[in-house]
């Protein structure tokens, strides 16, 4: 069971920040030059869906390298001839239906099997107070659902989540019209969209306010200005690899150039807290995000409690929380995580279930899980669901020389991070 970990990995670009740069780069009028960007299958999915618009928007280059989106303006969009295909991603399908709401014609928004059973009417519902037509082709609030955009009103919207698909859908809504709009959520969710517009000049934004935060945009006519980014690092998949790195017995690894928002480091924190060897160093800043190396070393863990005002700053990490928590001494007990049902996959049902078939001790909460630590030798077959952070997660368990794991479906890593497996496997030293 004992190994080391070794090497510098710079893991590919941040997703959230891919979807909004290509976005943002479409809506744009000129040249906008894009590096850095996530090659993962859902900010391809945005591409397509961008180029079904009119939009000259290449594929993110495996490589990372430069590409040039030639925006023509929000105006330039045409209706599609056929269904947007948003593949397996929330974000593609949930921050377009805001750039869309302005827009004067009529386009259906699909998607995979999960997508096509996660929950729209928490982004529907804002946008039709605005005056966006919806109609949902199959009922129940899912995907398949046709938008017809048009002027918008403006909204002071209170939304009942710290959700950023939410925010940005209401946010990129007021952009495409022109008019104002502030969303008020009851705790910070990443905050891409609103840094990504202050860069580019839009009278954008955020303050505490009671009962949480609030993002605002005032009404911005005229064109939008071209960007120029290098997207980092994505600190969610910096996890996996920390995550490996905090468990093996020897070694170091470095992970330059991550993502360093607070409001997506919150997995990071977390593991200080369980007593895990990790340092930011070199804070720098990018196009208005803070960005670091990061720096792990083999620790001994503890469990801990995680309630729900660390959750947003961690949602999309407690697959890898998880799995780090089965390997902890003691118990980890997460709650206040209930939107973890309504993801690619009902990550609460597919974590436990994952981590009991290899032979950890794990229970469900309704709105989280309880996890015992051991560390006896793990053993099984997972069913990740078709879900990238789950096969992930039990991806780095697996990884770890005496546990034998088959995942049932290691392909849909490349959602979010493709070359994951071969990464995995050259910075274990054996
Ligand atoms: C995302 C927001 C989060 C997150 C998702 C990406 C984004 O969803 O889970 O992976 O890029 O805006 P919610 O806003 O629904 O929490």
């Amino acid at each position: 069971m004992s190994f080391r970990v070794h090497g510098s990995v710079a893991v590919p670009g941040d997703k959230s920040l891919t979807h909004r740069a290509l976005m943002l780069a479409a809506c744009a009028t000129g040249d906008s030059r894009l590096s850095g960007l996530l090659p993962g299958e859902d900010c391809r999915s945005t591409a397509s869906v961008l180029r079904a618009l009119g939009c000259d928007v290449p594929a993110p280059p495996a490589d990372g390298g430069e590409i040039v989106v030639r925006g023509r303006g929000l105006h330039a969009w045409r209706a599609p001839g056929a269904p947007l295909d948003c593949g397996n991603s929330g974000t593609t399908s949930r921050l377009m239906m805001g750039l869309l709401a302005s827009r004067p014609f009529a386009a259906v928004l699909t998607g995979d099997a999960s997508l096509r059973g996660r929950p729209m009417r928490r982004i529907t519902g804002p946008l039709e107070r605005m005056g966006a037509g919806f109609r949902e082709l199959d009922g129940a609030g899912k995907l398949p659902i046709e938008i017809t955009g048009g002027a918008l009103r403006p909204l002071h919207y209170t939304s009942p989540k710290a959700s950023a698909q939410i925010k940005s859908a209401v946010l990129l809504a007021a952009l495409g019209a022109g008019v104002e709009a502030s969303v008020t959520e009851p705790a910070l969710s990443r905050d891409h969209t609103e840094r990504m517009l202050a860069a580019l000049g839009a009278p954008v934004r955020s303050e505490a306010v009671e009962g949480g935060v609030r993002a605002s945009l005032g009404a911005w006519g005229g064109e939008i200005p071209p960007l120029e980014l290098r997207v980092p690092g994505d600190p969610s998949s910096a996890a996996f690899l920390a995550a490996l790195a905090l468990l093996a017995s020897g070694g170091e690894l470095r992970l330059p150039g991550v993502l360093a928002n607070p409001t997506r480091t919150g997995f990071f924190s977390i593991v200080k807290r369980m007593k895990g060897l990790l340092e930011w160093e070199r804070g720098r800043a990018v196009a208005g995000e803070p960005v670091s190396d990061l720096v792990v070393r083999p620790s001994r863990l503890r469990g801990v409690e995680v309630g729900a005002d660390q959750i947003p700053a961690a949602i999309d990490e407690v697959p890898i929380l998880a799995a780090l928590a089965a390997r902890a001494e003691g118990e980890t007990r997460i709650t206040g995580a209930g939107e973890l049902r309504v993801k690619e996959s009902d990550r609460i049902a597919a974590i436990v279930a994952g981590l009991r078939a290899v032979g950890a001790a794990a229970e469900e909460l309704e709105d989280g899980l309880v996890v015992r630590g051991g560390d006896h030798p793990l053993r099984g077959r997972v069913v990740t669901h078709g879900d990238h952070r789950i096969a992930m997660a039990f991806g780095v368990l697996g990884a770890i020389p005496g546990n034998e794991i088959e995942v049932d479906d290691r392909d849909c890593a490349a959602v979010s991070y493709p070359g994951f497996w071969e990464v995995l496997e050259r910075v274990v030293e054996r």
